[in-house]
């Protein structure tokens, strides 16, 4: 079985429940206290021993390549004036990753967008990353779903277990009912899009990581539009079950939905929490704020 090398991260989208921000600014660059969401993303593939990046751009995303390049002018200007520190973390983002940009024309949907990336990936299994799914974890989530991929091939989703009431906002696994193959590991006959909670078949929900055979690349040419003029990816991954096994893997870490303000609120409290520079005063800052309500 090949190994998984790229990671390809749709990044399309027009992000209108950030709108006004997201006029100008694409939500992959809003940061969570000071790294842009794609950063985090893109830092989570290359922990995960991923050496090829894929981005799937639109209209007004080309801070977003930028990011990633070389800023000469901020370099020299802190060599200069001897940041070393601030240095070395502008240094790091243009020298690890090795950056493709494809451009989506039009947004015509997550199924779309993946579609694009076939020039980039060829032949090859590949990895998706949405990096407004952004995920605190020992390890790498998306090198769990690659180690899950490497043991039992097909594809992966990430698998998240969430209560009852919310699960209409999302795509629901439907379980094959065949015994786990390992801990976390369920076997799929199927899956929902936004289910009722009535309805739903089961209580595992699919977030933004995927590793996924080249096989989905001629399913998704294939496909119609939906009622909304969208290809899916949900459609995609049912077609994509007809030729190869599914699994969903829940994988180990905190998932914040950063394309929602409510969840982007509480990853930039958690990561602010977490950081060694600003945590303990943040940390007192809301002791001082909960006593006082
Ligand atoms: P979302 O459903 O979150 O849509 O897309 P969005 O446009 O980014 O944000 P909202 O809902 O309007 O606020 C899921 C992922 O698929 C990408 C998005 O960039 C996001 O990473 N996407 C979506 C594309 O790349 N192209 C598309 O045509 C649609």
């Amino acid at each position: 079985m090949s190994r998984v090398r790229k990671a390809v991260f749709p990044v399309a989208g027009l992000g209108t429940r950030f709108l006004p921000a997201t006029k100008v600014i694409p939500k992959e660059m809003l940061p969570i206290v000071d790294v842009p969401q794609i950063q985090i993303g893109v830092q989570e593939a290359l922990d995960a021993g991923i050496e090829e990046i894929v981005f799937i751009t639109g209209r007004g995303k080309v801070s977003m390549v930028d990011h990633f390049d070389v800023a000469f002018e901020v370099e020299s200007y802190l060599r200069d004036r001897g940041e070393e520190k601030l240095l070395a973390v502008v240094e790091e983002i243009s020298q690890k990753a090795r950056i493709t940009s494809i451009r989506q024309k039009r947004p015509l949907g997550l199924g779309h967008a993946i579609l694009c990336a076939q020039p980039a990936v060829g032949d090859e299994p590949f990895a998706v990353i949405l990096s407004d799914d952004v995920i605190r974890s020992e390890e790498p989530a998306i090198g769990q779903l690659v180690r899950v991929f490497h043991a039992h091939g097909g594809g992966v989703v990430a698998g998240l277990r969430v209560e009852k009431h919310a699960l209409s906002k999302y795509g629901v696994i439907d379980p094959s009912g065949e015994p786990p193959p390992a801990p976390g590991v369920t076997p799929l006959k199927g899956m929902v899009e936004k289910p009722k909670p009535e309805d739903a078949p089961s209580d595992i929900a699919i977030i933004g990581r995927y590793v996924l055979p080249p096989e989905i690349f001629p399913i998704l040419e294939r496909m119609k539009p939906d009622a909304k003029g969208e290809i899916q990816l949900t459609d995609g991954l049912r077609g994509l079950l007809e030729h190869t096994r599914l699994y969903a893997y829940e994988y180990e870490g905190k998932r914040f939905d950063a394309g929602d303000k409510l969840g982007f609120l509480e990853a930039t409290v958690e990561f602010a929490l977490e950081r060694e520079d600003i945590g303990p005063a943040f940390r007192d800052y809301l002791r001082r704020l909960t006593d006082s309500w």
